[in-house]
């Protein structure tokens, strides 16, 4: 009996220091980790995993289990009806099975994906400021079934980390909307300027011209900078959702040197692949993957020099699938890498030549880290700069054939 006394109490003891902990970040990836982490350590279970709701669009997914090493998994969508999570949303109530794949709600994708087969399962919806914030599942635990003590420990966790997941959540979007804020500053003075000049009477018809230029170059600027905006914010919250597919490498490169082959004509650049002739598969969201392309691509193309040339390249390891893309440009001073991946940030020594928003690698960093994968850059001032996308290899174990596209390839080497 006193046995049971003291480790009750050191569980609770544990539970304030985890509060602090949960407290002590507003960085929603790692809060998420610790959260599962933490779930699957005080109600003794072999696993524990977060599913977030996203209220706009009505939607349960998938987010973070303790048994996942990376965060290819991510993003399964889960119905609300039909899953126990689901019910749990619906109900806002908390479920205690001791053999989860009997219950008529089991909804099985979720297990297929972290390769665990549930048996006991404890749930409880995660509410704060009574809204749902998501669902926090404990799953199997080793010596019987869950017990009155797990679901009230695993309650309070859940209370403190909802308002966490929350708070995190709210700094994202004001950090975010500050810097945008203040990005919107320049072109909105420049843009001012301009109109003020343009109703003076003095000013020349070439002057003119060269004004109206000037705004157009600006709105376009401006427009990209509100999709990219976009794109990032709804990356940085974690409410994306990567619809994976699986799909040929190479028949992807190919396609993203066609789009982008009249601006590189523009500026006399020229675009080269080199892969070998097998390529794996990917299983991915091809159209974000596309974009992380296009994105490095079109860098590749802006900072090379005239009549340089840009080299996409892939490499395949064990576990991996490497993508480069390699120019022939000016370069990237060593102090600013440390900073190329964060929004906003542009060289200094480009701002004036290239017009740009600093937003295209952030968007890159988020796609590929929400894949499980990373990106990495090497450069040389003058000589040129290599950009590495990595991303896990296809493992499915029925690996359908490859198809490369034989008129795709052809008019890619021509
Ligand atoms: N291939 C490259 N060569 C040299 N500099 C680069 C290259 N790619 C990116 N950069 C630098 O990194 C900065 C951030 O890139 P990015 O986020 O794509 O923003 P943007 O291209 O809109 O400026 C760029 O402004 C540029 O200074
Ligand atoms: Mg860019």
């Amino acid at each position: 009996m006193a046995e049971i006394k003291t480790e009750r109490l050191d569980s609770y003891r544990r539970l304030i220091d985890i509060a602090r902990d949960l407290a002590s970040t507003l960085d929603l990836d790692i809060l998420l980790s610790r959260i599962v982490h933490a779930a699957a350590e005080i109600s003794g279970a072999e696993a524990a995993s977060i599913l977030l709701y996203d209220d706009t669009s009505r939607q349960l997914y998938f987010q973070v289990a303790t048994n996942m090493d990376d965060a290819t998994r991510r993003g399964i969508i889960v119905p609300l009806e039909g899953s126990i999570a689901g019910w749990i949303v619906n109900n806002r109530q908390t479920v205690r099975l001791t053999d989860a794949h009997n219950d008529p709600r089991f909804f099985s994708n979720v297990e297929e994906a972290t390769g665990l087969s549930t048996e006991s399962l404890l749930g409880i919806p995660l509410v704060t400021k009574n809204k749902i914030v998501g669902v926090l599942e404990a799953i199997n635990k080793p010596k019987g079934k869950f017990t009155d003590q797990d679901e009230s420990m695993l309650l309070v966790l859940g209370a403190q980390a909802a308002v966490a997941i929350e708070n995190a959540r709210l700094f994202q979007q004001s950090d975010l909307i500050s810097e945008f804020v203040h990005e919107l500053r320049t072109p909105l003075s420049s843009l001012s300027t301009a109109t003020y000049l343009l109703l003076r009477p003095e000013m020349s018809q070439e002057q003119r011209d060269q004004i109206i230029n000037n705004i157009h170059t600006e709105t376009m600027r401006l427009n990209s900078l509100a999709s990219s905006f976009l794109d990032l914010a709804r990356l940085e919250s974690g409410r994306v959702q990567f619809r994976k597919t699986t799909f040929s490498v190479a028949d992807l490169i190919y396609e993203c040197k066609d789009v982008m082959a009249s601006k590189a004509l523009e500026d006399n650049i020229q675009i080269r692949v080199e892969s070998p002739d097998e390529l794996p598969l990917l299983e991915a969201d091809r159209d974000k993957i596309k974009q992380v392309m296009l994105n490095l691509v079109s860098n590749a193309i802006k900072y090379n020099r005239p009549n340089g040339t840009v080299l996409l390249r892939v490499e395949t390891s064990e576990k991996e699938v490497a993508i480069f893309v390699q120019d022939t440009g000016l370069g990237i001073p060593e102090e600013s890498i440390p900073h190329l991946f964060q929004k906003f940030y542009r060289v200094r020594e480009h701002e004036g030549r290239v017009t740009g928003t600093g937003l295209g690698l952030s968007i890159c960093k988020q796609i590929i880290y929400g894949h499980g994968g990373r990106i990495e850059v090497k450069s040389k001032i003058g000589v040129g700069t290599v950009f590495s996308a990595y991303l896990p290899r296809y493992t499915g174990k029925t690996q359908p054939k490859i198809v490369i596209d034989p008129e795709i390839r052809k008019a890619a080497k021509r």
